[in-house]
């Protein structure tokens, strides 16, 4: 494995990518073929990441951020019939006016930033306790008239009630969005994440299952919802590029909606499809080295690991652990001693509600989802890539060990 050197022993960096001489070749294919920006390996990986969710349709985009944005604009969210821009519940001046989008806050900001980007309102409801996925009770409580849909994120890898959340929404025809940025080859029930909510949305950046570097992918089934996202996805014109300067010769273009530029390149889509060949693998070793932490850490007792449901199958992407109150370290000391010892590690997520744009512009203050706030303060992520060997999961397990000894 490669590392930094910190003292006797090298460093283990939280993540580090797995990229082998096929992903090489495949992105060096596409250096060398005269067309670099997104055309057939953009449309290849479209093809085979809805294939893999059980759906119809892909869209390739430039990161998951984009991916959400465009399932929303999509979806029509916006500021709502009778109101100007922005807005927030609890704080924003177009409270009452604009549309509202449910999501809970132990997520990556993009997913509430998005959010605004459309003139609507976040609304936070929180999380269950033991897998820190959307409690779908507080779901139920959180939607109004407003609500125009909900985020659902599975975090760490681990789906989401899908189930329950769709038995919330679907009655009041409230589309469900899966952020699967963690979640590429996980199943629910027995189905694939990308198919369980209207829409769903990947990553393929640095630290994700696979990468392209940056990248991600809208996929649904909705055909006419893939078909908006496509158009928007590149600055809402009649052709791309491919099409405009093709053997046929160049065509005119016309602008029919104010698009964004959030398309994939063929560089970034190659490095993609290779990885995507070897994502079985990766979420298997990925699993291999969890229950080998599970294992190593199960004595700790000053150490609580997220629950595992039995009826899901998890993508495995992180590997959190929260540091139970009364321990002789907090978080924060953990980590220190942690980075100390020479181990990368990070933290998924400190709520979103409470970063200080949040609290200062839109009013959001702590108390609003005590579950998500309480986590917030005990979760870090360990070392969990496919390139880890067995002696660097026991090292950072000892010295979890011995620091909360
Ligand atoms: C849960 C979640 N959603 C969305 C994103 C955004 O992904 P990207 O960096 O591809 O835009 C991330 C990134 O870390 C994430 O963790």
């Amino acid at each position: 494995m490669a590392g930094v050197s910190s003292g006797d022993s090298p460093r283990i960096p939280f993540h580090l990518p797995s990229v082998d001489a096929a992903d090489e070749a495949a992105v060096l294919e596409v250096l060398r073929s005269g067309w670099l920006t997104s055309a057939g390996r953009a449309a290849e990986l479209e093809r085979r990441c809805a294939e893999l969710s059980g759906v119809a349709h892909g869209v390739a985009t430039n990161s998951c951020t984009a991916a959400l944005h465009l399932a929303l604009v999509a979806l029509g969210v916006g500021p709502g019939a009778d109101a100007g821009a922005g807005g927030c519940a609890g704080g924003g001046a177009d409270a009452d006016a604009a549309d509202e989008v449910v999501l809970s806050p132990i997520t990556f900001a993009s997913a509430a930033n998005v959010v605004l980007h459309c003139g609507a309102t976040p609304v936070f409801c929180d999380v269950q306790p033991d897998t820190l996925n959307m409690d779908p009770d507080a779901l139920a409580a959180a939607l109004t008239e407003r609500t125009r849909a909900v985020i659902a994120v599975h975090f760490a890898g681990h789906p989401a009630e899908m189930d329950r959340i769709r038995a919330v929404c679907d009655p009041l025809d409230v589309p469900v969005i899966e952020d699967a940025a963690h979640a590429i080859g996980a199943r629910h029930k027995g189905r694939p994440v990308g198919s369980l909510g209207r829409v769903a949305a990947y990553s393929f950046y640095a630290t994700k299952n696979i990468t392209s570097g940056e990248g991600g992918m809208l996929v649904t089934d909705d055909a006419a919802l893939a078909e908006r996202a496509k158009l928007l996805s590149l600055h809402g014109m009649t052709r791309d590029a491919w099409k405009r300067y093709s053997d046929a010769g160049y065509r005119h273009w016309d602008i029919v909606a104010p698009g964004f530029k959030y398309n994939l390149s063929d560089m970034q889509a190659a490095l993609a499809l290779s990885q995507l060949d070897k994502l079985a693998a990766f979420n298997a070793e990925r699993r291999r080295l969890v229950e080998l932490y599970d294992r190593l850490l199960a004595d700790v007792s000053n150490l609580e690991p997220l629950l595992r449901r039995a009826d899901v199958e998890s993508a495995y992407h992180l590997y959190v652990v929260r540091v139970r109150a009364g321990a002789p370290l907090d978080r924060d000391g953990l980590m220190a001693a942690l980075t100390a010892a020479g181990i990368g590690v990070g933290v998924h997520f400190r709520p979103v509600h409470l970063h200080p744009y949040y609290r200062e512009a839109l009013g959001f203050r702590p108390g609003m989802c005590p579950v998500a706030e309480a986590t917030g303060e005990r979760v870090l992520s360990l070392p969990l890539f496919p390139g880890m060997r067995d002696a660097d999961v026991e090292r950072v397990a000892e010295a979890c060990r011995t620091a909360l000894a």
